[in-house]
């Protein structure tokens, strides 16, 4: 390279080339428009890899201390707007290294020493998502909190438990709630398990098979917090692996996947919920959006729109799980192409989780120190929708099974009592004792208390049980879990 600077892609490469790249194979392959997003990381990477050269001796004091003010400098002017993004640079590694040079001559260009792109961009991506996935796992308590805080007020909430969405048996409001609290902690536990394989070192692979200095793999991780949870630091052992396989993003990806599938469950629900032939519940007006022909309208757009983006983010694992599929070792350009799935995922991500932890729990008001305006019960809509199905139907057949009937016989003198309920229009526990006692003869007075849905759903109180009983202490565990 002739001069200091590294302006143009061609020069980036060597004295190979006779002809320059076309614009549009320039547009086609470079990146820089979106993977600057990860200049941070490309930035703490260099720092780290430059400290290391200084500590072993494979730079100088001097140089390490000029790339460090050039890096400073570097950022500073990302975050000030002015860093004049090249296309002609292709992506942000050769984009900054550029500027470095510009800034610190000589001592720049000696920072990609023993290092690629190759090995840099691996350790950028996974820099940059393990963050991402700390605030995500807590995005996911926050909006585990605002469920556990509706369910709190919602224990003795009796609402129809559904199976094929036919009223099934009363469950406690609190106890459906936190089924997906369930769903949303097994979430975060996805994410913890996906950290600790994105948190280990590339860096030192270099291109594909390792280098020829003596760089100290281990000191570079450590000081990128790139460690177990004994302190030990984390390095890829197999160089052409840690250059080329993507599987922490494809994972991540899953599970960002399957936890946009629980968001789109509960969308589900509430966008059910909402309709008014359920009429059980309203989410503030300000997630909602009227109709422009249809004034009466208050359509549940965030939770449709959740439950869309869900198969964005599918489509999104579908895509990197195709990128990696057929690529040979070690890296090839490919995996250029896992920026903006990987991207949009935590995007969409990150927004679905904050607007629902905000939709459902709502938002704290400073001057009271309460939280306002999260979903409003309807307990009445949702007691008289349990009344309708016959939901405590199988307590009458435990009922008959108690006083000693086999539990087929008591399922079919009980198919009898709900036939009967039906034709006079009403529920069982309206059904007067000398009617039920018509269809089995030890049916006593107390039968009555199990046939209220209170009685119903005090009588499961086993462990995961919808009694109510049982729904304060999962809420307390979720409480002490949660903080
Ligand atoms: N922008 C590239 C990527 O995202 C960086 C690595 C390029 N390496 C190479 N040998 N062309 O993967």
């Amino acid at each position: 390279m002739s001069s200091n600077q590294l302006d143009k892609k061609s020069e980036a490469w060597s004295a190979l080339f006779s002809e320059p790249m076309s614009e549009l194979v320039k547009r086609y392959t470079a990146s820089v428009f979106f993977d600057k997003r990860l200049w941070q990381a490309d930035v703490t990477g260099s720092r780290a890899h430059a400290e290391m050269l200084a500590a072993q001796g494979i730079i100088s004091a001097d140089d390490r201390a000029a790339i460090e003010r050039g890096l400073a400098q570097v950022s500073s002017e990302i975050e000030a707007g002015t860093f004049d993004w090249q296309l002609d640079l292709e992506d942000v590694h050769l984009n900054i290294e550029a500027r470095l040079t510009q800034l610190a001559g000589d001592a720049g260009k000696r920072l990609h020493t023993g290092r690629s792109r190759n090995d840099q961009v691996a350790t950028d991506v996974r820099l940059w998502l393990r963050d991402e996935i700390d605030l995500i796992s807590d995005l996911l308590g926050e909006l585990q909190t605002a469920l556990v805080d509706v369910a709190e007020k919602n224990v003795e909430t009796i609402m129809p438990g559904f199976t094929h969405l036919q009223v099934a048996q009363p469950v406690s409001f609190a106890h459906h709630l936190l089924a997906y609290v369930e769903m949303f902690a097994r979430d975060v536990e996805r994410m913890d398990d996906v950290r600790r394989r994105t948190n280990r070192l590339p860096l030192g692979s270099a291109a594909l098979a390792g280098t020829t200095y003596p760089l100290d793999r281990e000191r570079v991780a450590r000081s990128l917090g790139m460690v177990n949870a004994n302190g030990e630091p984390q390095v890829s052992q197999n160089s052409l692996d840690g250059v080329s396989d993507r599987d922490f993003a494809i994972e991540f990806t899953a599970a960002a996947s399957l936890c946009m599938v629980h968001i789109s469950r509960l969308s589900e629900e509430l966008i059910l919920w909402m309709s008014q032939n359920f009429n059980f519940l309203k989410i503030a007006d300000r997630f909602t959006t009227g109709s422009s022909i249809m004034p009466q309208k208050k359509n549940p757009d965030v939770p449709e729109l959740a439950r869309g983006k869900t198969g964005r983010v599918v489509g999104h694992l579908v895509a990197l799980i195709t990128l990696m599929k057929g690529q040979p070792l070690a890296y090839n350009k490919d995996n250029q192409e896992d920026k903006e799935p990987l991207f949009d995922t935590v995007d969409t991500l990150k927004d679905t989780l904050r607007i629902f932890a905000e939709m459902v729990g709502g938002q704290l008001n400073p001057q009271t120190g309460q939280k306002e305006g999260g979903i409003t019960v309807n307990a009445q809509a949702m007691e008289d929708a349990a009344k309708k199905g016959y939901a405590t139907a199988t307590d009458l057949a435990d009922y008959l099974v108690k006083k000693g009937l086999p539990f087929r016989d008591a399922h079919e003198t009980v198919a009898h009592a709900v036939k009967a309920a039906t034709t006079h229009n009403c529920d069982l526990s309206e059904l007067p004792l000398n009617v039920l006692q018509g269809f089995n003869a030890s049916i006593e007075k107390d039968v009555y208390e199990c046939l209220s849905l209170r009685g119903s759903l005090n009588a499961r109180n086993t462990v995961g049980g919808t009694a109510p009983a049982q729904v304060v202490i999962q809420i307390a565990r979720h409480r002490s879990r949660l903080g």
